[in-house]
């Protein structure tokens, strides 16, 4: 069993090479700048952790952790045009450094070098297929209601849940999926697989939306407040509305619909004295519960399981 800092450096050593051709070079360029940058690739980890719970990691479980890397590459340039997004991984988002109509192509074509990637898969091929457009086709409704709730005032948590699970957390959830199927899992393993992945992946965007109002910028390397400025109803608004006294509801309304300068510093003043802290730690702590309950039913020797639980308590603790 390897860590997945091992897992990590072994999957750049494969990831890490040209994607795309030289011309021309105008698209080109901006891609690779793209997946150059980095990121923590926690995705296609996940897919070899998957497959090694169960089996010596096979060839096809890089092709396809390679095409999942590229797809969530591709879902991040095409957000960061829908949120308005000036930095990621600390540097200039590819709209902003190369203008929007080169983003959506460059986003594309990642996306289109993603699916070469999964025509290399020798075995389980259908089911891979089956099980990434799925998973595809769910990230874009996940964004659309994302997108969508912006233009509400109010969102009920369930809704919200719900959105995170389609934008977020099927893919995190997917990615082990697919490595348990690679592995030859068996459909209970893989489907207690999946559901630890799915209730990590919305601790995940939890912890997200949770850095987005109170990271350190330097780390997180996006732009703090985003979300507030985006009007975007996380789970901090919707708390904080739950709990609010009617003067501090109507100031957020107010802040939300005028949009001023102080926006930002205001909205967390108010998410702080409503106590979203706590909270946020209470609604991770009541998924990663559940996430780890289904890791334990997997039937395989519990030391095999060692990495994905390290794993588990990083995602849900960090500040990038
Ligand atoms: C960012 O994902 C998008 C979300 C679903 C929150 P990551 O935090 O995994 O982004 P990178 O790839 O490490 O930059
Ligand atoms: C992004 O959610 C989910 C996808 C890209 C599919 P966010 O909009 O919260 O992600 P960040 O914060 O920009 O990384
Ligand atoms: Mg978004
Ligand atoms: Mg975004
Ligand atoms: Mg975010």
């Amino acid at each position: 069993m390897h860590s997945f800092q091992e897992l990590s450096k072994q999957f750049s050593g494969h990831f890490n090479i040209k994607h795309f051709p030289e011309k021309p070079a105008s698209l080109y360029e901006p891609a690779d700048y793209f997946l150059g940058i980095g990121g923590k690739r926690i995705r296609p980890v996940m897919c070899l952790m998957g497959n090694e719970l169960f089996d010596t990691i096979t060839p096809d479980a890089y092709h396809v952790a390679t095409a999942i890397e590229l797809f969530h590459n591709f879902t991040l340039i095409h957000d960061d045009i829908m949120d308005k997004a000036p930095l990621r991984r600390g540097m200039e988002t590819v709209h902003t450094k190369y203008g929007e109509s080169t983003a959506l192509l460059a986003g594309d074509v990642m996306l289109i070098q993603a699916y070469e990637q999964l025509n290399k898969v020798q075995n389980h091929f259908h089911k891979v297929l089956q099980v990434f457009n799925k998973t595809a086709r769910e990230v874009c409704e996940g964004q659309q209601i994302d997108m969508d709730f912006e233009k509400m005032d109010l969102v009920q948590l369930d809704d919200y849940l719900n959105m995170i699970e389609l934008k977020t957390s099927v893919l995190i959830a997917a990615s082990l999926q697919l490595g348990a199927i690679l592995g030859g899992a068996g459909e209970g393993n893989a489907k207690h697989l999946y559901e630890f992945g799915r209730n990590l992946g919305i601790a995940f965007q939890v912890q997200d939306d949770y850095l987005d109002a109170f990271g350190d910028p330097e780390k997180f390397g996006k732009q703090v407040g985003g979300d507030i400025m985006a009007n975007k109803k996380t789970f901090l608004l919707i708390h904080a509305l739950s709990v609010a006294s009617p003067a501090q509801q109507s100031e957020l309304k107010d802040l939300m619909e005028n949009n001023p300068a102080d926006k930002v510093v205001k909205v967390l003043e108010i998410f702080k004295q409503c106590g979203v802290d706590a909270w946020a730690k209470d609604l991770k702590d009541k998924y990663i519960d559940v996430a780890l309950q289904h890791l334990e039913d997997i039937a395989v020797v519990s030391v095999r399981k060692k990495p994905l639980r390290e794993l588990a308590d990083f995602l849900v603790q960090r500040d990038y």
